[in-house]
């Protein structure tokens, strides 16, 4: 049995637990009257599996309730605090991201755009970025963020997917004290896209670019331009924003979410999980790239009028204690991080945090991978010192905000280290077996969640049959996550990994097909088969198994820095594999599909388990010897 840590911020209002489980509906509506809407709503929910409407008839609308609702209270309160990588800093208030925002909404407005386009961001972690996506959302315009960590090819893909009219960028971002060139990225990405107007670009870095005629500066947009711009009355269900994440087909997904329901998820989870009051300053440190940015930086945050903490650069730059100074430095008391993260701190050692000072801490989050039990207790003592909650949360790109969690703000609870422990109230989640029966306690099996619940994606962008059948058909009437998990005697859950061929690297979404398929566009690849294997600081790194075309003899240096190369630009730099290995078949069905569950296996030095349904039995030795040798030179490398 685990150990158990017992901390409570929360009053047990078990009455609420109870009315969420007697009729989830009804106290999603009660939760939704928390925010501002210009009109009420008709119908707290409609139904039709699969697809869930929040709040029918509702009016709202995002920006408003990040900002609007905080001007008379919060308008000299700061909103971010900003870091930047090079140790500048800003201090942006309500009242000046207010004004900034209505300017850019005005802007947007002045270049033709108008509710329901699309509006693609493609910017650094600094405040332009949050600015950018609640202009949009004033003026109902969908934002598409794609992480500055992508490649052009990667860009397009999704600029061609969303047919964004307008693109925000910047010169060029910091990173390890490098200037990225993101303005001569976007100029490759949009070479065919006939269909862009404009591109604006935000100077942070101050590196030369080329001003192309469908160019402008930021700067010079935000000039002249009126500063007050009225927020549009959207109906509940309009979309907030398309987020790009990666499944298990080749091409990413778009990820598509609305507004009243989004939104009161966001609301409910962060009063409940961090217990946020208005004194706090809050430090999540995940890129706005990606969901938690979305959810957990941009809407949640500014929805309760809170201060942030947004920081710039990459975690370690300069040196390893950036981040705990950075904590110092803004008295944070709520830190929200990932498991890779602080695996990475812990391997610095606690000298480093022990010399800050970090006594404002009073709850720790994590989010994105799952915690190993050490690494939380690591957290607890040496950053926390065993005064701080640690909430464990689980999510995805696609439920919008957290599905289980220690809520501290609402009950007390016992925490116990891996453990997400439970479900929020009003969403009903459980694990079961391959045929959708509830397994018993302590078995695994699949997380799925069983009613829809006000955060879950609306769709997939222009692919609603795609929603229904990667989301909606493994069982009827439940949700499949991709996810193994199981729950114990206590009704904890604890979060086993994926279930599907998704990795996750550095807690970022990799689908291994877009990888394999990224590989097998280089000329001289017949295939290719990726998966993870772990790693004690990211989780878990990519190995891929790559066959060469017939008669190929090239050196094996040069096709692997052309292979990197590709992937690179194809993708980003995160889903560079850590090996590439080659060999001369794959382990495959009979039917002809890589078993993948097999490469997994043998990276995880786990039994093989069943092999009779392998189409040719050598093929195992040999990715099994493939596995040995790449498993011997790591271990080399890292003596
Ligand atoms: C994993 C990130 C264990 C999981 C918010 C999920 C976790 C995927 C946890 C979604 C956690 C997220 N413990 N695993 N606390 N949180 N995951 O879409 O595999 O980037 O399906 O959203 O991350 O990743 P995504």
């Amino acid at each position: 049995m685990s150990e158990t840590y017992y901390i409570g911020l929360g009053k047990n209002d078990s009455n609420l637990r109870k009315k969420a489980d007697s009729d989830f509906a009804s106290f999603w509506n009660e939760q939704a009257k928390k925010l501002t809407w210009f009109s009420p709503w008709h119908q707290t929910l409609e139904w039709k599996y699969p697809f869930a409407k929040w709040f029918v008839g509702g009016k709202i609308n995002a920006s408003y309730n990040a900002l609007d609702v905080h001007q008379k209270t919060r308008a000299n309160k700061p909103a971010i605090l900003w870091e930047g990588e090079n140790r500048e800093s800003r201090i942006i208030t309500y009242g000046e991201m207010f004004t900034q925002v209505q300017k850019l909404s005005n802007v947007l407005k002045s270049l033709g755009v108008q509710k329901g386009d699309r509006v693609t961001i493609y910017l650094p972690m600094i405040p332009e970025l949050p600015i950018a996506m609640l202009a949009c959302a004033r003026i109902g315009a969908i934002h598409t963020v794609v992480f500055s960590g992508f490649s052009s090819t990667s860009i397009r893909d999704r600029i061609m997917d969303s047919k964004s009219k307008i693109i925000i960028t910047a010169d060029g971002g910091y990173r390890r004290g490098n200037v990225v060139k993101l303005k001569e990225v976007i100029d490759d990405a949009i070479k065919d896209c006939d269909f862009i107007q404009h591109v604006i670009v935000v100077e942070r870095a101050k590196n030369a670019i080329t001003m192309n005629s469908t160019d402008k500066l930021w700067s010079d947009l935000m000039k002249d331009v009126p500063d007050s711009c009225y927020a549009e009355r959207l109906d509940s269900t309009h979309p907030l924003y398309i987020l790009y994440t990666s499944g298990t087909t080749g091409k990413p997904k778009g990820v598509l979410h609305g507004t009243g329901g989004y939104l009161t998820h966001l609301h409910s989870t962060f009063k409940w999980a961090f217990d946020i009051k208005d004194s706090d300053i809050f430090f999540c440190t995940a890129d706005i790239g990606w969901v938690t940015g979305h959810s957990y930086v941009v809407y949640a945050p500014l929805l309760h009028g809170a201060t942030q903490v947004i920081y710039e650069g990459a975690p370690d730059y300069p040196d390893a204690s950036r981040m705990w100074s950075i904590l110092q430095k803004h008295h944070v008391t709520i830190f929200y991080t990932t498991p890779t993260a602080l695996r990475m701190f812990m391997k610095f050692g606690d000298d480093i945090p022990n010399s800050f000072d970090l006594s404002s801490l009073r709850l720790l989050g994590t989010v994105g991978e799952p915690i190993n039990p050490e690494v939380w207790k690591w957290y607890f003592k040496t950053i926390g010192k065993e005064k701080c909650p640690i909430i464990d949360t689980w999510w995805q790109t696609e439920t919008g905000g957290m599905i289980i969690s220690p809520l501290p703000g609402l009950e007390t609870i016992r925490l116990k280290p891996g453990s997400g422990t439970r479900p929020i109230p009003g969403v009903d989640v459980a694990v079961v077996d391959d045929i959708g029966n509830i397994v018993p306690p302590n078995t695994k099996g699949y997380l799925v969640i069983k009613n829809p619940w006000p955060g879950m994606l609306l769709t997939l962008w222009n692919d609603d049959a795609k929603y229904s059948s990667v989301y909606w058909s493994k069982y009827k009437n439940f949700y499949y996550s991709g996810d193994y998990a199981l729950k114990d005697d206590d009704g904890y859950f604890w979060l086993l990994g994926r279930a599907d061929d998704v990795l996750k690297v550095a807690g970022h979404r990799i689908g291994t097909a877009e990888l394999e398929s990224c590989i097998v566009s280089h000329k001289d690849v017949a295939e290719a088969a990726a998966c993870g294997i772990p790693d004690d600081v990211k989780g878990e790194v990519i190995i891929a198994f790559v066959v060469l075309k017939h008669g190929i003899i090239k050196d094996v240096n040069i096709l692997e820095n052309e292979i990197v190369d590709k992937i690179r630009s194809n993708i980003g730099a995160i889903a560079t594999p850590k090996q590439i290995y080659f060999v001369s078949k794959l382990p495959k069905t009979r039917s002809g599909k890589i078993m993948r569950r097999l490469l997994k296996s043998i990276g995880n030095n786990e039994q093989i388990g069943d092999v009779t349904t392998l189409e040719d039995g050598t093929a195992v030795t040999e990715v099994k010897a493939a596995f040995d040798e790449i498993q011997k030179s790591i271990r080399d490398k890292s003596k």
